[in-house]
Parts: structure tokens; C-alpha cells; sequence
């Protein structure tokens, strides 16, 4: 899908999902993680951010001074992240202008405005004339149309000693051609959540090191993520009826559809949802 479309998606859909999302203050357009502790959807849609903002503290020599988030939403980690780390400035990119007018308000409202800086462009051709520590991406790197861009874009933003952090679903391995199901549940998701770039951790890593990156670590976080309330059954049956309907192509059902195709293709261990640290190749 053209970058354009994915600008439309999101200034027609960003409103929606933040209502219908249970990370209610968390500002998050991502799935929650119910690791240890965590008791409520804010604290689950925060949970990556807590996992993200050690492995800063764990592989950088020193504290962040920049931080660079690729498809930031309305602003969630990045806030998180001013708090972690008070002396860096952070700047999220995102090609929905819904989503900077709302990440700027917030930022704003907590008083983050003069370290948080919100820019609209495309990850896969950006030119901001700034390197950072440590770039995150949640949940974006999947919707590159061109990977390899994605990743040319980090190259070009990136301190020499930086690191990028990519949470994203990724194919446990290829789909073989007998298993109909998986396919089916792959494509489902592919299109409904429009995720041209979902492949396999050995396909990401050959575009990695073509762009002088190695993944310098990874945790499969799978297990974190729960797939079988009852809200989740709600959205299988919904999906079903969608599909029979025909209803695919709104946006709000493609969504629904594609929901429910990831929470099947994780509960049979299709697709991993993972954190990826990757460094500069050495
Ligand atoms: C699922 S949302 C995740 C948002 C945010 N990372 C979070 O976790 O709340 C995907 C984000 O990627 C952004 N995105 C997708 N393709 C992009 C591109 N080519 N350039 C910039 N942002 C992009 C969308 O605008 C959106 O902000």
C-alpha cells in the first residue's frame, strides 16, 4: 500500500483506535504486553516501553542525548521515554497529520513540548538531518512498503555506537504451500492490517545486513500477549461475519478481520511478536 494510503488509514482510523484500544493514558497504537506486574491495559501498552527503555540502558555506553521513534503514533513511547531518560530529546516520525496534531497536544499538555518533537514524513525517505542514540520503532517497521528503505533511513539517523529497537510481528518461519490455513491467516492479516514488509527474522536480517545492521539480540515476547478474552472471541465472531458480508475492504472490518487472523496465526505459533536490538554490523 502507497504511503499516501497509509497517511489516509491513519488520520481516518487513529481516533478510532485509541478508543476502542484498552491502553486508555498509555497513548499507544499497539498491543499490550501482561508481563509480571502488569494489571490493567495501560500498564500492558506500556510494558514494551519499560522493555525498551532497559535495553537503551543496557547496550549504550552512556544515557540517550537523542532519541528517534520511525511511525510514532500519537507520541506514547516517546513520552514514556522523556521520562526515562530526562536529559534527551526525542523526535517521532509518523505520515499521519492526525497523529501529530494529537501527539503535539499532548505534548503540551504534559509539558514535554520542549523536548518532544513531532515531524509528518515517510520512514522510507526522511532526511532529518539528525542522528540519534537509539531509534525505536513499534508496530511501523511492518508497514514499509520497501524495507530496505526502513532500514537506509536508521542507517543514515544513527550515531555510529546507536541502536535500533523494532517490535513488530515477524513469520515463525515461511508459510509452506500445504499448510492452507496458515496462508490464508497470513494473508488476512497482511492485508487487513496492510503489513507488506511481515516476513521471517531470517528475511529481515539479510535486508539488515545489507544496510551494515545486525540484530544484536531478540526476545520473543509472544506469550506476553493474550488472545483469548472474551473481547477477543467477540472479534473472531465479528470477523466471521465481516468476511461472510463481504466487508473486507472498509477499513474498520479489514481491521477487525485482521485482528483476528494475527490472534489465530500467535495461538498456533505462526507469527512471533518479538524485540529486535540491532547494532551497527561489526
Ligand atoms: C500501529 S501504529 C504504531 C504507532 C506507535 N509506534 C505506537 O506504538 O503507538 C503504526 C505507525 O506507523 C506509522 N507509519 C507507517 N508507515 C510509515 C511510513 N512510511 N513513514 C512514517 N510512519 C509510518 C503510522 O503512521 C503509525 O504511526
Amino acid at each position: 500500500m502507497p504511503a499516501d494510503e497509509i497517511e489516509r488509514y491513519y488520520d481516518r482510523n487513529t481516533d478510532l483506535f485509541l478508543r476502542i484500544g484498552a491502553s486508555s493514558g498509555a497513548h499507544a497504537l499497539h498491543r499490550g504486553l501482561w508481563g509480571p506486574g502488569v494489571r490493567n491495559g495501560r500498564q500492558a501498552a506500556d510494558y514494551v516501553h519499560g522493555l525498551i527503555a532497559n535495553e537503551i540502558r543496557a547496550a549504550l555506553p552512556s544515557p540517550p542525548r537523542k532519541i528517534l521513534d520511525l511511525g510514532c503514533g500519537v507520541g506514547g513511547t516517546l513520552f514514556h521515554l522523556a521520562e526515562a531518560f530526562p536529559n534527551a530529546r526525542l523526535i517521532g516520525l509518523t505520515l499521519s497529520g492526525r497523529q501529530i496534531e494529537l501527539a503535539r497536544g499532548l505534548a503540551r499538555e504534559k509539558g514535554l513540548a520542549g523536548r518532544c518533537e513531532f515531524v509528518q514524513g515517510d520512514f522510507e525517505q526522511v532526511e532529518l538531518d539528525t542522528r540519534a542514540d537509539a531509534i525505536v520503532a513499534i508496530e511501523s517497521y511492518t508497514h514499509a512498503t520497501h524495507p530496505e528503505h526502513f532500514l537506509e533511513t536508521c542507517d543514515r539517523h544513527l550515531a555510529d555506537d546507536g541502536r535500533v529497537f523494532i517490535a513488530d510481528d515477524f513469520l515463525a518461519r515461511d508459510i509452506p504451500a500445504s499448510d492452507r490455513e496458515g496462508l490464508d491467516l497470513v494473508d488476512r492479516f497482511r492485508t487487513g492490517w496492510n503489513l507488506p514488509a511481515l516476513g521471517t527474522l531470517g528475511a529481515f536480517d539479510a535486508l539488515a545486513t545489507h544496510a551494515g545492521f545486525e540484530r544484536a539480540a531478540t526476545r520473543d515476547l509472544s506469550d506476553l500477549i493474550r488472545t483469548g478474552r472474551p473481547r477477543d472471541r467477540l472479534v473472531g465472531w465479528a470477523a466471521t461475519a465481516a468476511r461472510r458480508l463481504g466487508l473486507g475492504r472498509q477499513p474498520f472490518w479489514a481491521n477487525v478481520i485482521g485482528g483476528d487472523a494475527l490472534n489465530r496465526a500467535l495461538r498456533t505459533g505462526r507469527i512471533r511478536y518479538c524485540l529486535l536490538s540491532c547494532s551497527r554490523s561489526t
